[in-house]
């Protein structure tokens, strides 16, 4: 396949999924979200494009009361998804999230209450997935147990990096609320990750789509499936969870950047765009001639033309 511009095609990637919420039986989340559906929609969205992710990653508040229903309905949804696009899942705990029955219903282990924090190896990139979450609370804590843990599996680097998922994000959030159940210490986490592979941090939890660094470090977090907080609502609101903009991530990762892109759920009307006819004859031409052809406004060929004369 002809390289268009100047990098080649990403090393990985990723599809980050956030707070599915799924209910027991298929119930509605506050008796008015299908969070099934949402989940199916960005399931089917996915397959239908044409981005062949390596692995999908859920960071957390997949079940929204842990009921053990909820969990084989959310590995029945996802399993023959991931293995249709030989992609690898990749599962992270989050506070309305259960260890007993995470650990037994979507690995297949023991019930515990341990921290649940795994390592993933996907073709040569490390995907750590680490449990922040506090047996009966909603707000994020990692243990010196678990700190240790992380540190010595970042003693020895990933031939491509490590990403860090968690459900908490070590980053500060304009929601006042939401900043009570944020994650503790984060200091602590930071001695941790300084001077490692560490590459990438995604999270959740926030139900918005938001972008920081730590320690140096990219964070990701990825809007909800079920319900997004609403960050313009009325100033009377203290918290306002809407049903609407409900989106996922692309992480697309390169041999020295990242780049994370996030894909509404809801399909819309296309109003612009050209079929894949084209890519032949552009993938015969000269970068010169193809420069030429698609950049020039003079040219017939220029891509918004092609666009519109499809319209
Ligand atoms: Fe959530
Ligand atoms: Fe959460």
């Amino acid at each position: 396949m002809t390289q268009m511009g100047q990098y080649p095609p990403a090393d990985h990637v990723i599809v980050h999924i956030s707070d599915t919420h799924l209910l027991g039986e298929g119930r509605a989340l506050y008796g008015a979200v299908p969070v099934e559906q949402r989940l199916a929609s960005a399931l089917a969205r996915l397959e239908a494009g044409p981005i062949k992710p390596d692995a999908l990653v859920f960071t957390g508040d997949l079940a929204d009361l842990g009921e053990p229903d909820a969990y084989r309905r959310l590995r029945a949804a996802v399993e023959p998804v991931a293995e249709r696009l030989g992609a690898e899942v990749i599962w992270v705990m989050g506070n309305h999230d259960e260890r007993a029955p995470y650990a037994s219903l979507l690995f297949d282990e023991p019930e515990t209450d341990e921290p649940q924090d795994r390592v993933h190896d996907i073709r040569g990139l490390r995907v750590i997935s680490l449990d922040t979450t506090v047996p009966g609370y909603h707000h994020g804590e990692i243990t010196e147990t678990q700190l240790q843990w992380l540190s010595g599996v970042l003693a020895d680097p990933a031939p491509h990096g490590s990403i860090l998922a968690v459900h908490h994000p070590p980053v500060p959030t304009p929601l006042e609320v939401m900043a009570v159940l944020e994650l503790h210490d984060q200091p602590a986490l930071a001695a941790v990750l300084q001077g490692t592979d560490v590459r990438l941090i995604l999270g959740g939890h926030l139900h918005y789509s938001t972008h920081s660094t730590f320690a140096g470090i990219p964070v990701s977090v990825a809007a909800a499936t079920c319900y997004t907080l609403d960050l313009a609502a009325d100033a009377e609101r203290l918290l306002s969870g809407v049903d609407g903009a409900q989106s996922f991530d692309f992480v697309h990762i390169y041999e020295n950047q990242v780049v994370t892109s996030t894909v509404p759920i809801a399909g819309f009307t296309e109003v612009t765009g050209f079929s894949h006819s084209y890519r032949p004859m552009i993938e015969a031409m000269t970068a010169a001639v193809r420069l030429e052809q698609l950049s020039s406004k003079l040219s017939p060929l220029n891509l918004n033309e092609a666009a519109a004369s499809k319209a």
